[in-house]
């Protein structure tokens, strides 16, 4: 076996996998269409009737099986708008997985309300309901369980929860278009769901964000708060709530349009080639696919996940095992460093000069976000080997690369020592 890539051997991958963003007439096609129509924008509620944007969230809703979509600049506006459009504010509490994008907290600290981190379970890597249920006060006003990596969160579980108190779901969907859960898709198993289309993410136009619901008067709240504030038929500069603009281009839409119609092939294309590398894995000792509950019918794969076992290794660390695959040739990186209560932001922000959120007068809750401690999202970070979503894209023949890199890299594990 030759030498490994890391000590200067010859990568077992030398050609590049599938490249991402993909793009094809469609998207070009769709760009040429709106930049000479010279409507760029998409109107003063931002999905006016006859835009790109208006047929996009349309498309995209329905393929969600959601009656309502609202296009925004990207996922974390998503969120904020839905906090926003479901009337959270200060004083509230809002319940979010410790391991997930900084985003789908900083939302939370962006309507003034508190975030309330939750443990998430090891065989989904998707927040515990029964961590949920430890931590609701009657300060508590919504959850946003995040569907981690594609696979869907134990969502029957979280709904009897937010109807048992009176919560609030908003489903982070950023890593999971698509997805399926009991045959029905993400997007409006909760009250809304939110979606990002930032390039690392499964449809992309650069940057973007969508939040769907089934509720009128959500998508009503959230068009407004999306721009600017205005009521249909009225004029521009009439507010009626906080006028954010938090609209999508024209432009992003033609592209969203076009990725949108490769979603679904895709999707089984990734559901297959996670099938095939499952049954490979099965041959590795020391390195696994994250099972899952068997809830998700269909997982969005945003990232493959792995769990790694160092003692199979000759007790090479994870990010050495990261290193050398790369090497190799293989996409692959850590995820999330660390559950989010360990970012310094939060010595900063209890330490600000105001201290508001959290020593907001109408918050009377303890806030010690720092001090808590997540094990399950701990090993998860140290444990986990995330494959991007594009290398799922790939013929059967190119995902055999993987195994005989890991393989590789296994045999001459003590040379990385
Ligand atoms: C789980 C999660 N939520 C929200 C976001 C925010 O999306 P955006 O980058 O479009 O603001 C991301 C982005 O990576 C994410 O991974």
């Amino acid at each position: 076996m030759s030498q490994l890539a890391f000590h200067g051997g010859k990568p077992i991958r030398t050609r590049a996998f599938v490249e991402w963003p993909q793009f094809d007439e469609n998207e070009l096609k769709n760009l040429e269409r709106v930049i000479r129509s010279r409507t760029w924008f998409a109107g003063m509620r931002g999905s006016d009737p006859g835009t790109r944007t208006a047929v996009f969230e349309e498309k995209f809703a329905t393929y969600h099986d959601a009656q309502h979509g609202i296009a925004c600049a990207n996922g974390s506006a998503a969120i904020e708008i839905a906090l926003r459009a479901a009337g959270i504010g200060a004083g509230d509490e809002v319940i979010v997985p410790a391991l997930t994008f900084i985003a789908t907290l900083s939302a939370v600290l962006q309507v003034n309300a508190i975030p309330v981190l939750v443990d998430t379970v090891y065989n989904t890597q998707c927040i515990d309901p029964e961590g949920i249920e430890k931590v609701i006060t009657d300060r508590t006003k919504a959850i946003i369980p995040v569907h981690y990596g594609g696979h869907v969160c134990d969502m029957d579980r979280i709904v009897d929860l937010a109807r048992k108190h009176n919560l609030v779901i908003i489903e982070d969907a950023a890593h999971a278009h698509g997805a399926v859960y009991k045959g029905r898709k993400v997007g409006a198993l909760g009250d809304m769901a939110t979606f990002s289309f930032q390039e690392s993410k499964t449809m992309t136009s650069g940057e973007g964000g969508m939040i769907t619901t089934n509720t009128s008067d959500l998508a009503e709240r959230c068009i407004q708060y999306r721009s600017c504030g205005r009521h249909e038929g009225e004029s521009w500069y009439i507010h009626h709530v906080l006028p954010l603009n938090y609209r999508l281009a024209e432009v992003l839409s033609a592209i969203l349009l076009a990725q949108l119609e490769r979603l679904d092939d895709q999707l089984k294309t990734k559901q297959a080639s996670a099938g095939y590398l499952a049954e490979k894995f099965d041959t590795i000792e020391g390195i696994n696919p994250v099972p899952g509950d068997g809830q998700t019918d269909v997982n969005g794969y945003y990232w493959y996940l792995l769990q790694y076992n160092p003692s199979e290794f000759a007790g090479i660390s994870r990010d050495r095992f990261v290193e050398a695959l790369n090497a190799e040739g293989i996409p692959s990186h850590i995820g999330y460093p660390w559950p989010l209560s360990r970012n310094p932001m939060f010595e900063s922000i209890q330490e600000g000069a105001r201290g508001c959120p959290y020593t907001c007068p109408y918050y009377e809750g303890k806030v010690d976000i720092r001090k808590k401690n997540f094990p399950v999202a701990e090993r998860i970070c140290q444990e986990t080997v995330v494959i991007p979503h594009q290398v799922l894209l790939s013929p059967k023949s190119d995902l055999d690369y993987i195994i005989a890199a890991i393989k590789k890299i296994q045999a001459q594990a003590r040379t990385l020592l």
